[in-house]
C-alpha cells in the first residue's frame, strides 16, 4: 500500500505553526511516503508552497484528505475537517479529547486511528517525541522576552557615564523544561535569577545554570518522580515563604504544572499586592488556568501597579522553530509506526498504546476512557 502523508494548513485563529517544515519533508520521503501539502500550509513560517519540494500541493482540505492515509496536524481538527477525512486513516496532532468531544465522536464514526501527541508517555525513550517538552522550551524562552518587553527597567547590570543600573531580580517558579529555559534566558540577559520547584533535583539544575535556588522547605514528589499536588498545610507553608521573596523581585515567571492535574494556584492576589510597583508577572500556563490567581488568558492586565501577562499559544509566536521542533517530534513518532514501507501499529509499544485515542470505532486508550468518564 502506498503511504500518503498529508500536511494541512492550520485553521485555528492565531495558529502559525505547521506540522512539517519544508526542510523535513525529505525525512518523510525517506520512509518511502508520498507527501501532499495544502496550499499555504507553511505561510505562518514564511515557507511558500514552492519550498515544499518533492510534494504535491493541493488547494484545500478536501483534496488533501482524498487519498491520504496519514494526516499530520498541529491543532485538533474540527468536526467538519474530520468529516472529510478518509475512513481508517491515521491522524496525529494535539487532540485534548476531554475538551473536544464532538471531534472525538466523529473520529470514532469514521473509524479513524487518532493519536494525541500530548499523551505520549513521559519515558526516556520518548524524549525525542515528547512535543510538550519541545514546545515548553519555546514558552520558557519567550516568557523572559515578554517580561523584558513589559518591564520599564533593564535586565542586566550596567555601568555607564549616566550612572550604574542594578540587575533585575527575576524569580522563576517551576523548574521543568520551560522553567530551565527561562532561567537560562534570563541569565543570558544579565538578570539576577532565582528559582523554585517542589522537586529537590531541580536545586542542582538551577545552580548549574548560574541561578540561586530558593528553598521554601516544601518538597512534593508524586508518581514517577514528578510533582504532586500540595496538601493544604504545604500550600500555606509555601505561600508564606514565597510572599516575602516575591516582594523583593522585579519579575516573576510562573511555569508550574502537575501532569494530568489542574494548574496549581501559587501566586495569590495577596502576593501580587505585596510586589514592587512596576513589577511584572508572566504566567505561561494562562491557557491551562494559570499559576497566578489574577491571570487573564490572552490579556495583559495591571493590578495594583503590577503588570500580569497571560500569553496564549506562545509556541505559535515563534512558529519557525516551534514547527521545526514539533515536526521532528512527529517524524520520530512516525518512525515507530512505519517499518519497511508499511504502516505497522505495534500496540505492545507503550508510546503507541499510550498516545492512541480512537481506533476501529472505539476509544482504545484506557487513560482517555477514564478522562472522558463515559461522556462519548
Ligand atoms: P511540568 O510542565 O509538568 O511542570 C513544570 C514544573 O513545575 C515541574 O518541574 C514541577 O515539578 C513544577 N511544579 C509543579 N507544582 C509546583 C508547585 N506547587 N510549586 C513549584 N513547582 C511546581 O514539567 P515538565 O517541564 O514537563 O518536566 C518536569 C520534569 O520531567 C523535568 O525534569 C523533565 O526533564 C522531565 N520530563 C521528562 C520527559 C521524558 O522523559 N520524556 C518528558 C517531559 C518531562
Amino acid at each position: 500500500m502506498t503511504i500518503t502523508i498529508a500536511i494541512p494548513k492550520e485553521t485555528k485563529p492565531g495558529e502559525l505553526r505547521v506540522a512539517i517544515t519544508p526542510a523535513l519533508v525529505s525525512r518523510l520521503t525517506k520512509l518511502e511516503a508520498t507527501v501532499k501539502v495544502q496550499h499555504d500550509a507553511g505561510i505562518g513560517i514564511h515557507a511558500q508552497d514552492v519550498l515544499y519540494k518533492n510534494t504535491t500541493i493541493v488547494a484545500n482540505w478536501r483534496e488533501l484528505c482524498a487519498d491520504s492515509n496519514i494526516i499530520l496536524k498541529v491543532q485538533p481538527p474540527t468536526e467538519e475537517e474530520v468529516a472529510q477525512m478518509r475512513e481508517h486513516s491515521i491522524l496525529i496532532s494535539f487532540l485534548y479529547p476531554h475538551l473536544n468531544h464532538c471531534t472525538v465522536k466523529k473520529l470514532l464514526d469514521k473509524k479513524i486511528t487518532s493519536f494525541a501527541i500530548e499523551l505520549v508517555p513521559r519515558i526516556s525513550r520518548a524524549q525525542d517525541i515528547y512535543c510538550l517538552s519541545s514546545q515548553a522550551t519555546i514558552s520558557g524562552y519567550k516568557a523572559v522576552l515578554l517580561a523584558a518587553d513589559n518591564s520599564k527597567f533593564f535586565f542586566p547590570m550596567l555601568t555607564t557615564a549616566a550612572g550604574s543600573v542594578r540587575p533585575a531580580k527575576v524569580f522563576i517558579i517551576g523548574v521543568g523544561v520551560a522553567g530551565l529555559q527561562a532561567i537560562a534566558t534570563a541569565r543570558r540577559l544579565g538578570a539576577q535569577v532565582s528559582a523554585y520547584d517542589v522537586r529537590p533535583d531541580t536545586k542542582e539544575q538551577t545552580e548549574s545554570l548560574g541561578a540561586k535556588f530558593f528553598d521554601t522547605g516544601v518538597q512534593a514528589i508524586g508518581d514517577g518522580g514528578y510533582a504532586r499536588e500540595l496538601t493544604a498545610e504545604e500550600k500555606t507553608k509555601q505561600a508564606e515563604a514565597l510572599k516575602k521573596h516575591i516582594a523583593s523581585c522585579d519579575v516573576v515567571i510562573t511555569t508550574a504544572g502537575i501532569p494530568g492535574k489542574p494548574t496549581p494556584k501559587i501566586l495569590t492576589k495577596d502576593m501580587v499586592e505585596a510586589m514592587k510597583p512596576g513589577a511584572v508577572v508572566v504566567d505561561i500556563l494562562a491557557e491551562m488556568g494559570g499559576n497566578c490567581e489574577l491571570t487573564k488568558p490572552g490579556e495583559t492586565i495591571n493590578h495594583n501597579d503590577v503588570t500580569i501577562v497571560g500569553p496564549v499559544n506562545i509556541p505559535s509566536s515563534m512558529a519557525i522553530h516551534a514547527s521545526e521542533m514539533y515536526a521532528r517530534n512527529l517524524i520520530n513518532l512516525l518512525g515507530l509506526m512505519i517499518k519497511d514501507k508499511t504502516i505497522n501499529l505495534d500496540w505492545t509499544d507503550e508510546i503507541i498504546a499510550g498516545s492512541v485515542v480512537t481506533h476501529e470505532g472505539v476509544i482504545k486508550n484506557e487513560q482517555v476512557q477514564k478522562l472522558l468518564g463515559g461522556k462519548i
